[in-house]
């Protein structure tokens, strides 16, 4: 606890995407907060993370990509006295960006970044653009007819401008396979990256300045989660995702995906702007993100910055046992 902590006055959080492992480690964070009273949402009654809290602070929500999400959210964070909004979703973030406003004037602050950095990262060209130059990035190019197959090196990556969870990606072995395929403008043609990935969490203050940036290498996947893994000490790899956050005016917290290219010089993937699912190995290592992400956003100042340990995880699933009325009741 920091020393000041029980003078704070009281703030309530809400976290979105309770069923996932990024709102678990979000909550499971807040919660050593005794400022902090927490609130769990997902759309779904049997999503584990609403379990972590008493009964009076789980609460259902629509579908980010539902009409009626932002009007069910803000009349629910109304209801509930919610100072604080954290989603965790992607489809979520759009449509409570452009609600900012809206939101401000309730009362009630979101943790994402600002709206030009929201869109550059949910637009891996545009990524790419706006970082070529201070860190590598890989040929990108838009997938439409002015795309000359012959003027590549494969394989190369094709996948969609937009996208998340590894949907719609193919690895592209020939010119000729490249020129028979459709092109859409949705689609982006990237060189092929053959080396070790990794994972960059990067903690910036609401101001945009980087305080801590941790790599991590995923050791085992099981079904895309990150189920063991490790924090690695590397500058290179440390300055690369400072320099991706800084240049796309990132803050809170972001994940900077990046593969080593043939060289064996590490070039960037994309950036998810929330908090990660292998968040706690980060938080494990020495840098307890989301505490010190709703700290700045509160306005306490953050260390300059904060440094991390290489540590190991390994993961399993954990059991809670409830009364089934408690499930029954939520979905009513
Ligand atoms: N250019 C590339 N070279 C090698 N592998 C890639 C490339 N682009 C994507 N991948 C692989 O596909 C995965 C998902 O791609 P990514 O760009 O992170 O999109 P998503 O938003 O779906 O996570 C990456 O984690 C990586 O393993
Ligand atoms: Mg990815």
């Amino acid at each position: 606890m920091q020393p000041d902590e029980t003078a704070r006055p009281s703030v309530t959080v809400l976290v979105t995407g309770a069923g996932g492992p990024a709102a678990v480690s979000v909550i499971k964070s807040l919660r050593a907060d005794p400022s902090v009273r927490l609130v769990a949402a997902d759309m779904d009654a049997w999503a584990a993370g609403l379990y972590l809290l008493p009964p009076d602070a789980r609460t259902l929500i629509p579908a980010g990509l539902d009409p009626d999400f932002v009007s069910v959210v803000l009349a629910r964070c109304a209801a509930l006295g919610v100072d604080v909004l954290i989603p965790t979703v992607d489809a979520e973030m759009r449509p409570l960006a452009s609600a900012r406003a809206e939101f401000a004037a309730a009362g009630i602050e979101m943790m994402l970044p600002p709206a030009r950095a929201l869109d550059l990262t949910l637009d891996k060209l545009a990524l790419a653009s706006c970082c070529a130059g201070r860190v590598l990035v890989p040929r990108t190019e838009p997938f439409d007819a002015t795309l000359d197959p012959a003027s590549w090196e494969y394989p190369v990556v094709v996948k969609p401008r937009t996208g998340s969870g590894s949907r719609d990606i193919s690895v592209v072995v020939s010119s000729q396979e490249l020129a028979g395929m459709e092109r859409s403008v949705d689609f982006i043609v990237q060189e092929y990256l053959p080396g070790e990935e990794y994972s960059i969490d990067v903690l910036a203050d609401a101001a945009g300045h980087v305080v801590a940036s941790v790599p991590r290498v995923r050791a085992r996947v099981d079904s895309g989660v990150s189920v063991a893994g490790r924090t690695i000490h590397d500058p290179g790899l440390e300055n690369f995702g400072a320099a991706v956050a800084t240049a796309a005016g990132l803050t809170y917290i972001a994940n900077v995906q990046a593969r080593r290219d043939t060289a064996g010089r590490p070039a960037l993937l994309e950036v998810n702007p929330r908090a990660p699912g292998a968040l706690p190995l980060t938080m494990a290592s020495g840098v307890d993100m989301p505490r010190l992400a709703l700290d700045s956003l509160r306005g306490y100042p953050l260390p300059r910055h904060v440094d991390f340990q290489e540590t190991a995880m390994v993961r399993f699933l954990d059991e809670r046992f409830l009364d089934l009325s408690e499930v029954q009741k939520l979905a009513a």
